[in-house]
């Protein structure tokens, strides 16, 4: 169904757009007065909000409690979120399409799960988690691509209360590995193998090195490739054959609201990956509003979102969310680009895809491949587009906005982190304005503010550093798993115990809207991907060519930033090609092609201070011919001229 004109431009801004009337009318929330009415009394907001979108098992106590760096929603309260997710929607929607997958190669059929469908498979799979020992409060590793069998995975942990941990599939078995043994998982679940842009990838070959931890008692099994696997006796076990002798009952274990739903691995400013902890109720309540609101899904969308599951975009927008406000959803299986670049606009033809959320990176890389792909196919069911993972700038979000939104379907920019397990700051599509490059507003009932270096609100048109104040969001992280340190000196160190650093840099454009300008940590961005440098510098350490080495990110048109290796070869080796390649395939087997460098410098010596830690930002301005800081304060100040001719810096 070709969908109607849903945004108009400003009369006297011809940068900014409106939502039209009939948007307006067919929004959940299409008044600014929500902003109002929240701001008067934001925990009463949420309350209401977690009371109206979630079912209870028990009611809370208490609604909001903070000890900080701690805090707590709905204290008390009972719920369970695969119950939320299924068994709810069960009387009115279980003959519903919960899931259309599209696996990668087109000439295998598409798969539905109706809700029914889903929640018996759930069930199943939540019995046959339990008799291989898994109990409420056990962690379980999941490392899957994105077929149904990953999603029916999480709801079955979070339906008997288990923790889940998935981990990124085109990451490494030994990422995998690293994460499995932080939360000393019970249960891994993976598959033989799948298949990328028609290689085949044999997952659990890799799988293997977690499964093999001391923790881990099973491994299930998907099968989806159909490779020859081995098989170890006593400890790996086919997910069909459990599936096939599970019964279809199982009820819903009521957690608490506090209580942990998931761990979500994620990038920070050291060389180890933390263990972010989500909770039940809190983050069940942002990731059910902020979907219903942002994308204003009704009960004839289909909706996709293009993100893996194993980042957190897929985790609450292409399955709690989604499930949990009871849409019809697409999983695709493979590449943008394959078997061409026009797969996702058929695929948007096919299903008559009317909401889609995709990341900048995909945007601009749409964008460069030319419209003919785009030409080919009737994608005039879009009325809702949305972007998120890292600033858009403005040619890319007019050419989202022309070509795929066809200039009537609003642009929703939504900003958010691992951290805060929903988006946070975003333009509403009833209420708008939708205005290029900013994001938007702070989602309502949520306070942000943009402070200076002294803690102090910055003046409008300043930069200064993105903060949240209480009462926190509830889809705030609740701790870092087994590292309680990290939390506070991470998120609640820079301006103090009651004030969530973001590690964002952020300027107001006028009164309520907030652009976005990227982060002020030596985490980077890397076609939507978070990586930190640390990591990366980690893996490359590990090589026994090298001594030393930095890494930063250098701005790509389409992958937004890529890593640049500045690396210091031990006396006696000589750079060589051979020697990159081994370089290079270090990395990818430490985390994954993902965090491949895309350039290696050969260098005598890396920037530091007097101290001995290495200054990043004089390589990352050195690369991008920017101003160099004060160098004086450097142990080596000479190193600075050096460097600049190995990069070949030209002042400007
Ligand atoms: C960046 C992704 C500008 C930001 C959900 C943040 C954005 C980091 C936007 C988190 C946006 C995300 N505009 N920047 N709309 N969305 N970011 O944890 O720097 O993978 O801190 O979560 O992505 O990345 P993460």
């Amino acid at each position: 169904m070709k969908s109607p004109k849903l945004v108009e431009v400003d009369k006297s801004k011809k940068h900014i757009y409106w939502p039209t009337p009939d948007m307006k009318e067919r929004a959940w929330a299409g008044t600014d007065k929500i902003y109002k009415d929240a701001a008067k009394d934001p925990k009463a907001f949420w309350a209401k909000l977690a009371q109206d979108g979630l079912d209870w098992e028990t009611p809370w106590k208490k609604v909001y409690e903070e000890k900080p760096p701690y805090f707590k929603w709905f204290l008390g309260g009972k719920l369970n979120a695969s119950y939320n997710c299924l068994d709810r929607h069960l009387k009115e929607r279980g003959n519903k399409a919960a899931i259309i997958w599209e696996p990668e190669s087109p000439n295998e059929k598409p798969r539905v799960l109706t809700y029914k469908q889903l929640h018996r498979e759930v069930c199943q799979f939540a019995n046959a988690l339990k008799k291989l020992g898994i109990q409420k409060g056990d962690r379980v590793g999941i490392y899957l691509p994105m077929i149904p069998e990953v999603i029916v995975s999480m709801l079955a942990c979070a339906r008997i209360g288990a923790i889940h941990s998935v981990v990124f599939s085109a990451f490494s078995g030994e990422s995998f590995r690293t994460r499995v043994d932080d939360c000393k998982a019970k249960v891994v679940i993976t598959c033989d193998g799948y298949s990328r842009r028609g290689k085949p990838i044999e997952l659990k070959k890799q799988a293997d090195l977690a499964s093999s931890a001391k923790s881990v008692k099973k491994a299930v099994i998907v099968k989806r490739l159909g490779n020859n696997v081995d098989m170890m006796d006593g400890r790996d076990v086919w997910y069909h054959e459990l599936i096939a002798e599970a019964k279809a009952e199982c009820k819903a274990q009521p957690m608490e609201a506090n209580s942990t739903l998931f761990l979500l691995y994620t990038s920070g400013t050291t060389g180890k990956p933390k263990g972010v902890i989500h909770d039940t109720g809190g983050y069940l309540t942002q990731a059910y509003w902020t979907t219903l609101f942002d994308f204003d899904l009704h009960d004839n969308d289909v909706y996709w979102c293009t993100a893996d599951i194993g980042w957190i975009t897929g985790h609450t927008y292409a399955c709690y969310g989604p499930l949990s406000v009871g849409a019809t959803m697409v999983v695709y299986e493979g590449g943008p680009d394959y078997p061409d670049w026009g797969r996702f606009w058929s695929i948007v033809e096919k299903f008559g895809v009317s909401v889609f959320y995709t990341a900048p990176t995909a945007i601009r890389m749409f964008k460069k491949m030319g419209d003919k792909w785009i030409k080919k196919h009737d994608i005039s069911s879009i009325r809702l587009l949305g972007t998120v993972g890292e600033p858009i700038d403005n040619e890319a979000w007019y050419w989202y906005f022309k070509t795929i939104g066809g200039g009537k379907a609003p642009v929703i920019d939504t900003w958010w982190q691992t951290e805060t397990g929903g988006t946070l700051i975003t333009a509403l599509p009833g209420i708008g304005p939708f205005i290029p490059t900013v994001a938007g507003r702070p989602f309502p009932g949520t306070i942000a503010e943009i402070l200076d270096d002294m803690g102090k609100p910055v003046k409008k048109g300043e930069t200064g550093y993105l903060v949240f104040k209480p009462p926190f969001p509830p889809g705030l992280l609740r701790g870092v798993w087994n590292n309680s340190k990290k939390y506070r000196d991470t998120y609640w160190s820079e301006y103090g115990n009651k004030t969530y650093f973001t590690a964002d840099g952020a300027k107001w454009h006028d009164k309520h809207n907030i652009r976005v300008t990227g982060r002020v940590d030596d985490v980077m961005k890397v076609a939507g991907h978070r990586l930190s440098s640390a990591e990366v510098e980690d893996a490359l350490n590990s090589h026994p060519a090298i001594i030393e080495s930095a890494v930063v990110p250098k701005p790509d048109e389409i992958r937004g930033q890529v890593p640049v290796a500045f690396i210091v070869l031990k006396r006696d080796i000589e750079p060589s090609e051979d020697l990159q390649k081994g370089i290079v395939s270090a990395v990818k087997k430490e985390i994954g092609p993902t965090a491949k460098p895309h350039q290696i410098i050969f260098v005598k010596g890396l920037p530091k201070t007097r101290s001995g830690k290495i200054m990043r930002r004089f390589l990352k301005s050195i690369l991008v011919n920017e101003k160099l800081g004060d160098a004086t304060t450097l142990q080596n100040p000479a190193i600075v001229d050096y460097l600049k001719e190995v990069v070949g810096y030209k002042k400007k």
